[in-house]
């Protein structure tokens, strides 16, 4: 596997294998790679000649009192994983290579609406953050398709907008969400989580599993169900910062019976913020 730590050599094995007629397939990741982010190699393994991983930890998504300090980085053990997985080349910038003039004079990607809502409007800037890195690694990669995962459902739904807006050529691949055994989402964060508390965790997904299972019942009073799965939440010793009963496509608030919903949710475990959601 080619590990790329500049944009001279990133260009130049794209432009091979574009010479070459090969279909390449973009993989961004933040690194402290689990099976799920394993789950989105094998998926762009099955549709393009070429897989890209990128692995950055993007500074421009995290707020200040945030854990961009402390983010797991374990590029060794990322790589291994990529090997064993069979991706061809992973990018691996610093900082300073994508935002040589620093964060502060960095022009920016905004998807207005869809990034204000739920996690936007608890993280703001974040997914300014997530849409100026990711068009940046699109723009720098150009792949035929990306691959993101359905556990951070906004952040896919705010990409696929973005490609949309801006005219992008590139297919865009939302994956399900890989889930421990327990049905804990799998998220690099989860190792934030003491031994206690990770006991706990599970509790997020079977909140949201019993939330869907009363809609499918035939209860539409949904924000009273998410007034109650906040309070359940609350019960298992979480902190919510929102249960949100939403249309898939527009993320505002589900009012009507027939529209296509999903349920997205964050709350805090200790010092971790999970999040989760399920489509309806
Ligand atoms: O989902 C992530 O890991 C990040 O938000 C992404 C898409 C790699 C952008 O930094």
């Amino acid at each position: 596997m080619n590990i790329i730590a500049n944009i001279d050599a990133l260009r130049a094995q794209i432009a091979n294998w574009r010479r070459a007629g090969q279909t390449i397939a973009f993989v961004p990741t933040m690194g402290n790679l689990h099976q799920g982010h394993l789950q989105l190699v094998d998926i762009a393994k099955s549709r393009a000649d070429k897989v890209l991983v990128s692995i950055f930890v993007n500074p421009m998504q995290f707020g200040q009192n945030e854990d961009l300090a402390n983010y797991p980085r374990t590029l060794d053990a990322d790589v291994a994983a990529l090997t064993q997985h069979q991706a061809d080349a992973v990018f691996t910038p610093t900082p300073q290579l994508m935002y040589p003039r620093g964060l502060e004079v960095q022009t920016f990607v905004e998807v207005p609406q869809l990034g204000d809502l739920h996690c936007g409007a608890n993280r703001p800037g974040h997914f300014r953050g997530v849409s100026t890195i990711v068009c940046k690694l699109f723009n720098l990669v150009q792949p035929d398709i990306a691959c993101f995962g359905k556990k951070d459902f906004q952040q896919l739904a705010i990409i696929r907008q973005m490609v949309l807006d801006l005219s992008l050529p590139i297919q865009i691949i939302g994956v399900a969400t890989e889930r421990a055994s327990d049905g804990l989402a799998l998220s690099s964060r989860n190792g934030y989580l003491t031994a206690a508390e990770r006991v706990k965790a599970p509790a997020l997904f079977q909140i949201l599993q019993q939330l869907k299972a009363a809609i499918a019942a035939g209860n539409h009073d949904y924000r009273a169900l998410e007034q109650q799965a906040k309070a359940q939440l609350t019960a298992a010793g979480f902190v919510p910062d929102y249960v949100n009963i939403s249309n898939q496509h527009s993320l505002a608030l589900a009012v009507e019976a027939a529209e296509p919903k999903v349920v997205l949710a964050a709350a805090r475990l200790g010092t971790t913020r999970l999040i989760d959601n399920l489509e309806l």
